[in-house]
C-alpha cells in the first residue's frame, strides 16, 4: 500500500518535471533564435541616434563644441553642415560598420555551440531549483550511482574471469578423475569378463571330468554287473527258475541305470558335439526331452558346414539345451522350432515355442533367481553377442541370440554367457 502510494507520487513528480523541462526547452529555443538579432538592433538604434544628434545640431548648440563655421555641404537631414555634424555622421558610420562586421562574423551555430554545455548545466540548475522532487534534484547522485555500478560491473567481470578459470580447473580435474575411473571400470569389466569366462570354462571342465568319471567308474561297474549277471544266469541249471528270474531282474535294473547314466553323461558333456556336430547334438536333445512329451519340433541349421569355433559351439549348445529344458518343464507347448543360421560373420540362434509364455519382468525381479535365463544371457554376452527374450503370458516364448564369429572371445577364454530383461522383451545390449 505504502509502496504503491510512493510509486504514484513519484510518477506525478516525474510527469510535472517532464512538462517543465518541455517549456524550458521551448523558451531556450526562442531565446537562441532572437539573440542573434539583438546587437544588430542596438547598432541600428545607435546609428539612428547619432544621425538624429547631427541633424538637430544639439551638440553644435552646446557652448563647448560650438563651431560657428558652416561648411557648404548639403545636409541629408536638412539644417547646416558643421564639423561637429560631420564628426557625428562619421561616428555613426563607424558604429554601424563595427556592428555590421560583428553580426557578419558571428554565426548562430558558433554562438550556440559553446553555450550548449552551459545551457545544459543551466537547464540542470533550473531544473534542480524548479523541481520539488528529491529524486530528480539528486541527478548528480544518480550519475555517481551509475559510475559506482559501472565500477562494480567491471569488478564482477574480473570476478567472472577468475571464476571461469577456477571452474575450468575443477572441470579439468574432475574430467581426469572420470577418465581414471572409467579406465578402472573398464579394467574391472575386462577382469570380470575374464573371470566369468574362466568360471564357465572351469564349469565345462568339471562337467567333463564328472561325465568321464561317471562313464569310467559307474558306467563300467554297471556294465560289469550286467555282464556278470548274464554269465551267472547262463551257468545256472534250468531248474533254478526263481534264481534265473532274480538275476534277470538285476540285469534289467543295471541296464536301466546304465541308460540313465548315459543320458546324464550326454547332458553333462556334449562329447557328441565333437562327434556329430552342433545340429545333431541338439537333435539328440530334442529327441530326449521334447518328443516324449508329444511336442512337435522343427530344427533347422543353415550355413553350418564349416565347424564353428569350439567356444561358440559349446555356448550355443548350452543355451539351446537350457531353452529345450524350459520348454519341456514350463511351456505346455505343442510345437517348438529351433533354427541356427550362420550369415555375414555371425550366428543367429532362434528358439520358439507356442506355449503359455510368462511375465518376464515378474520372473526377473521375482524372489527366485532365473539362473537358467541369466546363464543363457551371460554365455552369449561373453562371446560379444546379443540376447533377447520376447514373451508374454499366453503368447509363447521367443529367444534370440546373435553371436559374432569374428569376436575376440578367445582372449577371455570364454565358453558362453548372458543376461537381460524387460516387460515383454529383454535384450542384453
Ligand atoms: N519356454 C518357457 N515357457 C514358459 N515359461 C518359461 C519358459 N522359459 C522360462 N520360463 C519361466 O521362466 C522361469 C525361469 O526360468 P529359468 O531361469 O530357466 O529357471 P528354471 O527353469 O530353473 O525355473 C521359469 O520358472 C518359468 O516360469
Ligand atoms: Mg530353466
Amino acid at each position: 500500500m505504502v509502496n504503491s502510494r510512493r510509486r504514484c507520487g513519484r510518477w506525478q513528480i516525474a510527469r510535472s518535471a517532464r512538462m517543465r523541462i518541455g517549456s524550458l526547452e521551448r523558451l531556450s529555443h526562442t531565446w537562441r533564435r532572437i539573440r542573434g538579432w539583438v546587437p544588430i538592433g542596438l547598432g541600428l538604434i545607435g546609428v539612428l541616434s547619432c544621425a538624429w544628434l547631427a541633424h538637430t545640431n544639439i551638440i553644435d548648440n552646446l557652448s563647448l563644441f560650438r563651431s560657428p563655421e558652416v561648411i557648404p555641404i548639403p545636409n541629408i537631414f536638412g539644417g547646416p553642415t558643421t564639423l561637429v555634424s560631420i564628426g557625428a555622421y562619421v561616428l555613426a558610420g563607424l558604429v554601424g560598420w563595427a556592428l555590421a562586421h560583428k553580426a557578419a562574423h558571428t554565426s548562430p551555430s558558433s554562438q550556440d555551440a559553446p553555450d550548449e554545455r552551459g545551457n545544459a548545466s543551466h537547464v540542470m540548475q533550473d531544473l534542480q531549483e524548479l523541481l520539488p522532487s528529491t529524486e530528480l534534484r539528486d541527478l548528480p547522485h544518480v550519475a555517481a550511482y551509475a559510475e559506482r555500478m559501472r565500477a562494480r560491473l567491471e569488478s564482477s567481470r574480473e570476478d567472472r574471469h577468475l571464476w571461469e578459470e577456477v571452474i575450468e580447473e575443477i572441470v579439468e580435474e574432475r574430467t581426469s578423475e572420470l577418465v581414471a575411473l572409467y579406465e578402472q571400470l573398464r579394467r574391472k569389466d575386462e577382469l570380470s569378463k575374464r573371470l566369468l569366462g574362466k568360471v564357465l570354462t572351469a564349469q565345462e571342465q568339471e562337467r567333463a571330468r564328472l561325465a568321464r568319471e561317471l562313464h569310467d567308474e559307474i558306467g563300467q561297474a554297471l556294465t560289469a554287473i550286467i555282464m556278470t549277471t548274464t554269465v551267472v544266469e547262463n551257468s545256472l541249471p534250468p531248474e533254478f527258475v526263481s534264481g534265473r528270474e532274480k538275476l534277470a531282474n538285476v540285469r534289467n535294473i543295471a541296464s536301466q541305470a546304465l541308460n540313465d547314466l548315459r543320458g546324464l553323461i550326454f547332458d553333462l558333456r556334449p562329447e557328441v558335439l565333437d562327434d556329430l556336430g552342433l545340429a545333431l547334438a541338439l537333435r539328440a536333445q530334442t529327441k530326449k526331452h521334447l518328443e516324449p512329451l508329444g511336442i512337435q519340433v522343427e530344427l533347422r541349421a543353415s550355413g553350418l558346414r564349416d565347424n564353428l569355433p569350439h567356444e561358440v559351439e559349446t555356448a550355443v549348445f548350452r543355451v539351446v539345451q537350457e531353452a529345450i529344458t524350459n520348454i519341456a518343464r514350463h511351456s505346455h507347448a505343442t510345437q517348438a522350432s529351433i533354427s541356427l543360421t550362420k550369415q555375414e560373420g555371425r550366428l543367429l540362434v532362434r528358439v520358439r515355442d507356442n506355449g503359455q509364455g510368462f511375465d518376464l519382468a515378474q520372473v526377473m525381479n521375482g524372489p527366485r533367481q532365473a539362473w537358467g535365463l541369466l546363464g543363457m544371457e551371460e554365455r552369449v554376452t561373453l562371446l560379444g553377442g546379443k540376447f533377447y527374450i520376447s514373451t508374454r503370458p499366453g503368447a509363447g516364448t521367443l529367444l534370440l541370440a546373435e553371436i559374432p564369429l569374428d569376436g575376440d572371445w578367445n582372449s577371455t577364454s570364454a565358453r558362453g554367457g548372458g543376461q537381460g530383461h524387460g516387460q515383454n522383451t529383454r535384450a542384453n545390449r
